[in-house]
């Protein structure tokens, strides 16, 4: 692979995706003004979708308080409560689509044309690409593929709490690229037109009419965690507030005896995240005592913890919902659904696409790293590009017309995923701070002191307490900001966390990065190499 094209694709297997909503698929009746009708007697998202073993779930059920005081709906009540309500439809099955850039070629027949300039083996290849995109459009119905269970519980709380027009609150979390997002968006395009600009909408649930408010805030776009009242301020009214003045305005708007709920959710929830983390434990407590439905997204899996004490003494504890990461089975799935949508063509002309076998890897590689879908997506682009690469040399040898199609096989994958992981954790390495790899060190210490044992977190953060004081000018982390450091570690893969269904903290953690890179980014870093003197590291 050219230099350019590794970088690029590096580059693409680094960075995330456009962090925003999900639009909803233009239709030929919606309005600004549409009102969407809702029935209770099918709430939930289509029975052929099955619920995966994988799909663990944990959500709100005002019944239901653990001993942290953490609300959980299990599922078995989520499915009573279906019963109970014998349930909402929605009348009319709306499709979503993924927002794309104009350039990227879609499925449907009147884009074919346009994107098709070239001969039919081209094209599959291109389409193929298409697919694999970032952002690229899928139709889906209401529910992402393997995410039912969180569809069904997520649709269970907006349409619960619009109905009994009760305010609540409910914290998202799990890992990057788990459909947190696009499934919650997916859920609310079923209540909102997205697109709207009118701040006002009108849904209608069982022949009942409800009034709505939304507004949809990516916290990383807020400059100032301070601005966050202004700007939900300015999404819900379209008006503008002085900051100084923009939470008493925003709680008195909320607060006012108001007939409608506004919805607000808050993407990216940990950016606001701070040492008193004052504007997130208000916006929650307002959950009490306002008409909002607030909904938290963020990969933080400990945030209710961190806030609980507080919120708790205010009689409030958020509901939860966990997305947990894809197994290596579901990845491969979701790719099927992927090909599924070219696979006709492919088999029209004779060939697979993909062979099983590459699915698996593509699927098992990218489970066992972060489980980010969208590296899973990347891997299989980059395959294809390879492979059409390749085709596009043989042709050149043979006559025009007499094409040949390859398939991507294991082997494609596996030269994208050497080229593309190796790589990359070495730059990863030399990328993190100062503090980030000191704790990389002394895990592998810690490791290397304990080698028959997996360390959990709260036994590693034992261990930094009392080796972690290397240098005065490196301070010691407290325990929300070290197990948030691991979980950015755990991001870029440089550690692997097995995580512990009661709390972060109980995860297991144990390195994976290769020593001899890790040696060879600490030298010449003092305080580093002074600590791993005695650790053989530096043998390496
Ligand atoms: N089950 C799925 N089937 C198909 N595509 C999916 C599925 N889950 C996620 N995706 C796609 O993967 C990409 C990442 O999903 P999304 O942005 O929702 O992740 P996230 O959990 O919000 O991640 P982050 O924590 O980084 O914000 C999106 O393009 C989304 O459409
Ligand atoms: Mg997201």
């Amino acid at each position: 692979m050219v230099p350019k094209q590794l970088e690029d694709l590096q580059n693409l297997l680094s960075s995330h995706d456009g962090k925003r909503p999900i639009a909803e698929d233009g239709d030929a009746h919606s309005s600004l003004t549409k009102k969407r009708r809702l029935r209770s007697d099918t709430f939930n998202t289509p029975e052929t979708t099955p619920i995966h073993k994988g799909s663990k779930i944990s959500v709100i059920s005002p019944a239901s308080v653990d001993q942290k005081g953490v609300k959980k709906l299990n599922f078995t009540e989520h499915v009573q409560i279906k019963k109970e309500a014998s349930h909402v439809k929605v009348e009319q099955q709306l499709t979503v689509e993924i927002p794309t850039p104009p350039v990227t070629p879609q499925k449907d027949e009147e884009n074919k044309e346009n994107v098709v300039p070239t001969s039919k083996p081209q094209s599959i290849y291109l389409r193929a690409k298409a697919t694999f995109q970032r952002s690229s459009p899928v139709k889906f119905s209401s529910v992402l593929p393997e995410r039912n269970a969180e569809a069904n519980a997520l649709k269970n709380f907006f349409m619960s709490h619009i109905k009994e027009g009760q305010a609540s609150s409910l914290y998202v979390s799990g890992p990057p690229g788990t459909g947190k997002t696009a499934q919650l968006n997916l859920t609310l395009s079923e209540f909102i037109d997205m697109e709207s600009t009118e701040k006002l909408q009108q849904v209608e649930i069982d022949g009942k009419d409800y009034t709505l408010g939304y507004s949809y805030i990516n916290c990383m776009t807020v400059s100032k965690t301070s601005n966050i009242y202004s700007e939900i301020y300015t999404a819900l009214t379209g008006e503008k507030v002085h900051i100084k003045q923009s939470r008493d305005q925003l709680q008195s708007f909320l607060s006012s005896d108001k007939a409608h709920m506004s919805i607000i959710i808050l993407d990216e929830l940990d950016q606001l995240l701070g040492k008193q983390n004052d504007e997130v434990f208000t916006l929650f407590s307002w959950a009490l005592n306002c008409n909002i439905i607030l909904v938290g997204i963020s990969n933080a899996l400990d945030m209710v913890d961190r806030l609980l004490p507080r919120l708790k003494m205010n009689g409030l504890s958020p509901n939860t919902l966990v997305f947990m990461p894809y197994t290596a089975d579901q990845i491969a799935r979701i790719i099927k659904a992927k090909i599924e949508t070219i696979e006709m063509e492919s088999h029209e002309l004779g060939f697979e696409l993909f062979h099983p076998a590459a699915i698996q890897l593509c699927a098992r590689k990218s489970a066992s790293n972060t489980g980010d879908l969208r590296k899973a997506f990347d891997i299989c682009r980059c395959a294809i590009e390879l492979v059409e690469r390749e085709t596009r040399g043989l042709n050149i040898l043979k006559d025009r017309g007499d094409k040949q199609l390859q398939s991507v096989k294991i082997q494609h994958i596996a030269r994208v995923i050497n080229t593309v992981f190796n790589t990359n954790q070495m730059s990863k390495l030399r990328e993190l701070n100062l503090q980030q790899k000191l704790l990389v060190c002394l895990l592998i210490k810690a490791e290397g002191a304990n080698p028959f044992q997996t360390l959990t977190m709260n036994a590693f953060y034992e261990y930094y307490i009392k080796n972690g004081k290397v240098d005065n000018l490196v301070g010691l982390l407290k325990k929300a900001e070290f197990l948030e450091a691991l979980s950015s570690l755990e991001a870029n893969s440089v550690v692997r966390v097995n995580k512990s269904p009661r709390a972060f903290s109980e995860s297991k953690i144990s390195s994976s990065v290769v020593k001899k890179d890790l040696a060879s980014v600490i030298k010449g870093i003092y305080i580093l190499e002074k600590l791993m003197a005695d650790s053989g590291l530096l043998a390496n």
